[in-house]
């Protein structure tokens, strides 16, 4: 977009746009950061970094390049493209993990090493996330947070309507708490959105049936997806996808969500951005549970921040990652996006009840990575599941759906 704009501005003013070699050229003030973060609890986040971007960076000016759609389902389609015809926003989000190694292998990242001897976030950063940064000894992006994604949220007015006061212990308590709320007459008990969202849900009952190591043995090759628990699984999400709303496949998270407020779910499971945007959207006595089954399983995410290749504004995009990784930009920006800092020296204080929680969740829970959410697997291995997810809501095939997982696994799976 940005580069198209600037060619038709050169040719009105009849200059090349490209290397002109004037050395009076001011250096571009403006960072462009490609997010998909447009609303709500995302928005919210993205606004407080961009303050004390503004504070921290005097002359450079933010771009908003964010595009809609919840997981970036979107964006990252949008960025391809963009990355295609050469046109790179100056920064973008993406996912610590599998995710990030696409775009390292495509070389449209730089390698930010450097930045972290100098601003000394080796020493600041848990260990295993830097470990999961590294890719061929060096680190290519910024975490801004850590999101925990195997929560369920609840609207505790429906459900204590229907008699229900505690959290569920297992999965078949759930199921059973599921069944009174059809009963108390809420129609759709668990509110559902598009693919990335079911992939979610089955993600976290595969977390409840094969145990942290088994589960995360599936990205690894250690597990096998043509198993017996995975068919377990698979009936379990099945029984849960029967407690939700028929329409599921044309919502994306936030009109799932918005389910729950108007009092017409109980339950939605989804990443605790959520905690922001209940919050956000005047519901804040929302409650909250892990996933049940999960035990202490922590399905962590991480949004973190690049330096593309050929960004116009190096100068200003460093400081932008500089601020990402600070103690103060983590601060303000994960109080308003519901996750909790990277970071391990940032208080507590001024995070919500439900941060504090997951503070005290990430220090003594299991890390497991998620698919939906990047840190398990590339995208290409996420698009191939939300596929073969979509073609099971409306077909409802269990062994074509275990099968299409496991042709996608053999594909995909990094010995
Ligand atoms: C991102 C979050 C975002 C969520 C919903 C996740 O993949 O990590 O920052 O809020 O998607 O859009």
């Amino acid at each position: 977009m940005r580069m198209v704009a600037v060619l038709a501005v050169a040719a009105l003013l009849g200059v090349s746009a490209c290397g002109s070699g004037d050395d009076d050229t001011p250096p571009p003030s403006t960072v462009e950061v490609f997010t998909w973060w447009v609303e709500g609890g995302e928005k919210a986040g993205l606004d407080a970094l961009v303050r004390q971007f503004t504070a921290d960076c005097p002359g450079q000016r933010f771009e908003n390049g964010a595009v809609a759609g919840g997981a970036g389902v979107n964006a990252k389609r949008e960025l391809t493209q963009r990355m295609a015809r050469h046109d790179p926003p100056d920064t973008f989000q993406a996912h610590a993990g599998a995710e990030l190694i696409d775009y390292i292998d495509a070389g449209q990242i730089e390698d930010l090493t450097a930045y972290y001897d100098s601003w000394g976030l080796r020493g600041v950063l848990p260990a295993d996330l830097v470990a999961d940064l590294t890719v061929r000894g060096k680190i290519y992006s910024v975490p801004a947070n850590i999101h925990r994604a195997n929560v369920v949220w609840t609207n505790p007015a429906v459900l204590a309507r229907a008699g229900i006061t505690v959290p569920p212990k297992d999965l078949t308590a759930f199921i059973a708490d599921l069944a009174k709320l059809k009963a108390a007459g809420v129609e759709a008990p668990l509110a559902l959105g598009r693919d990335w969202t079911q992939l979610m849900l089955l993600e976290a009952v595969l977390i409840s049936d094969l145990g942290p190591t088994g589960f995360s043995g599936l990205f690894t090759g250690d597990t096998d997806w043509r198993g017996a628990l995975v068919a377990k699984a698979i009936t379990h999400f099945t029984a849960l996808l029967s407690y939700g709303n028929l329409d599921r496949d044309a919502l994306d998270w936030p009109q799932a969500e918005r389910l729950l407020i108007d009092g017409k779910a109980g339950y939605q499971l989804m990443g605790d951005w959520a905690a922001a945007d209940l919050a956000a959207k005047g519901f804040p006595g929302y409650g909250w549970f892990t996933f049940p089954g999960n035990g202490k399983a922590f399905q962590w995410s991480a949004d973190s921040f690049t330096l593309s290749t050929g960004a116009a504004n190096v100068t200003g995009t460093e400081c932008w990652l500089k601020t990402v990784g600070s103690a103060t930009g983590q601060q303000v920006f994960n109080a308003a996006k519901g996750s909790i800092p990277a970071r391990t020296d940032v208080p507590s204080t001024g995070f919500s009840p439900y941060q504090q929680s997951a503070m005290a969740d990430w220090k003594s829970g299991i890390p497991v990575p998620s698919c939906a959410h990047g840190s398990a697997c590339p995208q290409a291995w996420q698009t191939a599941v939300n596929a073969a997810l979509t073609s099971y809501s409306s077909g409802k095939d269990g062994k074509i759906l275990q099968s299409d997982l496991a042709q996608a696994a053999d594909l995909f799976v990094r010995p």
